[in-house]
């Protein structure tokens, strides 16, 4: 087999060393991941890419990965402020992009917070290449909780708690020294590194640099670091939310969910504002003065424009802190214009199902003009409609469980992954 064993190659940017773990896909095949080694015990923020494998609902997702649903709508553009978000169904298939906390573990980044409790009938394997959709292997799954002599098609006792160890990379939350958050991309069948580079928007040398590649080749089950251009904060240590990084055209919560925060499409200067998911949030005014958070007002000037803003500035020992930053601009700034948020899709668009980018639109919504980003809040088409909402509530606490899954269409799809890694070969 001629694939890369424990190449490793520095970037000149951000002079991290990175290397290529191989690891063994359930067909015999070695699938490459690309780790950070790194020391200490701070966490950062990444992002995980994540392909529903049933119909589920958000708070179902969510609650696989240890998210709060809110975040996870955020940091996919979705609306996370209509009311009964979290209990809309999301289609199988549908590629989401999930917020993790990228801890440092046995000398590499990667997140270990993910809990999964055994259903009947689940095996290493299924949970590994279904529920997780090839995020981690059933050999990590299996050394993670000290089962690696389990057979991966095995039953596993249910009603067991599981370590699900998930990959992640920061690299000081930059790229090209430029802010950047980094999302795990599972490769797919019928990816190429070109088109994964042109729909997020990188270049193929951005994304061999960064994963240390030799040749811009990837194969279906390789886990990929893209890094997403992103809106860095200047929060200082003491704040809980110290290094909150938003990628463009998305929103990221925070300070108890009483901020938003986002990011784009124009500057990518992170802009805070009050959130109102929460009843109970303290008053977001800055100092004596009228101003809320994220207010800009403008006077113009014989010299210029007179700009005073109100800026969040972090999460501090509970307390939400803010600042009033007056100064001269040439011009005075336009509104500001949010990223656009859409309504959770219910069908996935088949064309673009093994790499859909964020912008997307759902079959259902591709007719319709996509309104330009608006201002201050974003407002949302007359045609509204809601999408199945199931009755039951998604589980709580921090143990996931998983819809029962869509098991032909599964042991289908990785049989043909199967086939097709033996005929690179
Ligand atoms: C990480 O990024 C910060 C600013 O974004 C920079 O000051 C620092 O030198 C970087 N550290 C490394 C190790 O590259
Ligand atoms: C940010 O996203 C917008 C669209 O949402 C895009 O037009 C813009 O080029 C992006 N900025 C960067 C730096 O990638
Ligand atoms: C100040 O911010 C609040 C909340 O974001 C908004 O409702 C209000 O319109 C803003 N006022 C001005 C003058 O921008
Ligand atoms: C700019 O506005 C602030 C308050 O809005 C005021 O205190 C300050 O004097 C103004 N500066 C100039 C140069 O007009
Ligand atoms: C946080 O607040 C508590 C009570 O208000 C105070 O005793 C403590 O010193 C504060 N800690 C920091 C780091 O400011
Ligand atoms: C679902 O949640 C709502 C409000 O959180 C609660 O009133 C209701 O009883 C829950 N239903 C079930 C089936 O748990």
């Amino acid at each position: 087999m001629a694939e890369v064993s424990g190449s490793v190659a520095a970037v000149a940017a951000v002079a991290v060393v990175m290397v290529v773990a191989i690891v063994v896909l359930p067909c015999g095949v070695e699938a490459k991941t690309t780790i950070e080694p790194c020391s200490g015990s701070d966490s950062c923020q990444a992002l995980l890419g994540y392909t529903l494998y049933a119909d589920m609902k958000v708070s179902e997702v969510a609650a696989l990965f240890g998210t709060d649903p809110a975040a996870l709508l955020a940091a996919n553009a979705l609306d996370f402020a209509a009311p009964g978000a979290a209990h809309r169904i999301l289609p199988m298939g549908l590629f989401v992009r999930v917020p993790t906390r990228c801890a440092c573990a046995d000398g590499v980044r990667k997140s270990v917070s993910v809990r999964y409790a055994v259903r009947p009938a689940d095996t290493l394997a299924t949970v590994a290449d279904g529920v997780f959709a090839g995020l981690a292997s059933s050999d990590q799954i299996g050394n993670a909780n000290g089962l690696a002599a389990v057979d991966p098609d095995a039953p596993l006792d249910s009603g067991q708690t599981l370590v699900i160890p998930l990959p992640c990379v920061c690299f000081n939350s930059s790229d090209s020294n430029l802010p950047a958050v980094y999302l795990s991309y599972v490769v797919q069948i019928g990816d190429t590194v070109p088109v994964i580079a042109a729909i997020y928007e990188t270049t193929v040398t951005d994304i061999m640099n960064v994963n240390a590649m030799g040749s811009p080749v990837a194969a279906p089950g390789d886990i990929l670091a893209i890094p997403l251009p992103a809106c860095a904060s200047t929060f200082p240590k003491s704040a809980s939310d110290h290094g909150l990084i938003v990628a463009n055209g998305t929103y990221v919560l925070t300070a108890g969910n009483c901020v938003q925060c986002s990011c784009g499409p124009g500057s990518l200067n992170l802009y805070c504002t009050p959130a109102s998911l929460t009843g109970s949030c303290p008053s977001m005014q800055c100092s004596n003065n009228n101003v809320l958070l994220g207010n800009v007002s403008t006077h113009p000037t014989s010299a210029g424009c007179n700009v005073s803003s109100c800026s969040y500035g972090g999460f501090v020992n509970g307390t939400i802190t803010r600042s009033l930053n007056i100064g001269l601009q040439p011009r005075c700034p336009g509104p500001h214009q949010f990223p656009l948020l859409m309504d959770p899709p219910t069908t996935v668009n088949h064309d673009s199902t093994f790499l859909p980018p964020l912008s997307a639109p759902a079959p259902a919504e591709a007719g319709e003009a996509i309104p330009p980003p608006s201002s201050p809040v974003p407002v949302k088409g007359g045609s509204f409609t809601l999408p199945k909402v199931s009755t039951e509530n998604g589980s709580a606490g921090s143990v996931s469980e998983a819809p029962s899954m869509n098991k032909p269409h599964q042991m289908l799809s990785s049989f043909i992954t199967c086939l097709l890694l033996y005929s690179r070969m």
